[in-house]
């Protein structure tokens, strides 16, 4: 996207990938200031790890029964995301939740894609939740990560309707399309530097009103 040098990420997926592959797509085309330095999972036939494979970047696979604690397991994942000086870890997929230590370890550099718009509809199965709820309107959200499930503060958010007609498959094909964007538009303004985050809320510099409406509320403003 520019001459700026490239961040270099760790993602972290456990199952098919989509996330994984869109972020690969926007650093393969040059739209995404990242390259992805490593992939790693804690599923040994995660397709994540087959995509990366293909496209030649390093894979792990991290077994959990070997660690006898969820620490002892992210201790392992920290020494790997080390070893790959990853400054910016996405999980896309990931169905572990990062102890306090690994926290503390990348506080502020861990990034999570959630398919609702938090704080609504957190944990597992977020788009049947929103369904069953009856709401009219979900999403997507990119957050940082803290210590909590889905609570850290929020980066961008996509909003998207939720039709009559819809099923937990339909919705949550349409909010994957949008998770794709934010989520790769969020690792391009913390390669710019341009995310400041002040208790909750997240901040982005170098922008006018306008134009941060329109990062914020993808969907409304960017169909
Ligand atoms: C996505 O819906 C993401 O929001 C959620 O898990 C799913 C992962 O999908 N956290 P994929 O593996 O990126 O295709």
């Amino acid at each position: 996207m520019s001459g700026r040098e490239k961040i270099r990420l760790g993602v972290l997926a456990s199952g098919r990938g989509s996330n994984l592959q869109a972020i690969i797509d926007a650093s393969e085309a040059g739209t995404i200031d990242a390259v992805v330095a490593i992939v790693i999972s804690d599923a040994a036939d995660a397709r994540a790890l087959e995509l990366a494979g293909r496209h030649g970047i390093d894979a792990a696979f991290v077994d959990p029964r070997l660690h006898a604690t969820s620490e002892d397991f992210d201790v392992a994942v920290i020494d790997l995301l080390r070893k790959h000086e990853v400054e910016l870890i996405c999980l896309a997929g990931f169905m572990r939740v990062l102890s306090p230590h690994f926290i503390g370890e990348y506080r502020n550099r861990i990034m999570n894609i959630h398919p609702a718009l938090l704080p609504a509809f957190p944990g597992l199965h977020a788009q049947r939740q929103a369904l069953r709820y009856g709401a009219k309107l979900s999403g997507c959200t990119v957050h940082f990560v803290d210590e909590g499930v889905d609570t850290g503060p929020i980066i961008i958010q996509a909003v998207v309707p939720v039709l009559d007609e819809d099923t937990d498959e339909s919705l949550s094909a349409r909010i994957l399309t949008y998770e794709h964007r934010i989520y790769s538009r969020a690792i391009q303004l913390f390669a710019e530097g341009r995310l400041e985050i002040r208790g909750r809320r997240v901040y982005c510099h170098g922008t006018d009103t306008l134009q941060q409406h329109e990062t914020y509320a993808w969907g409304v403003t960017n169909p």
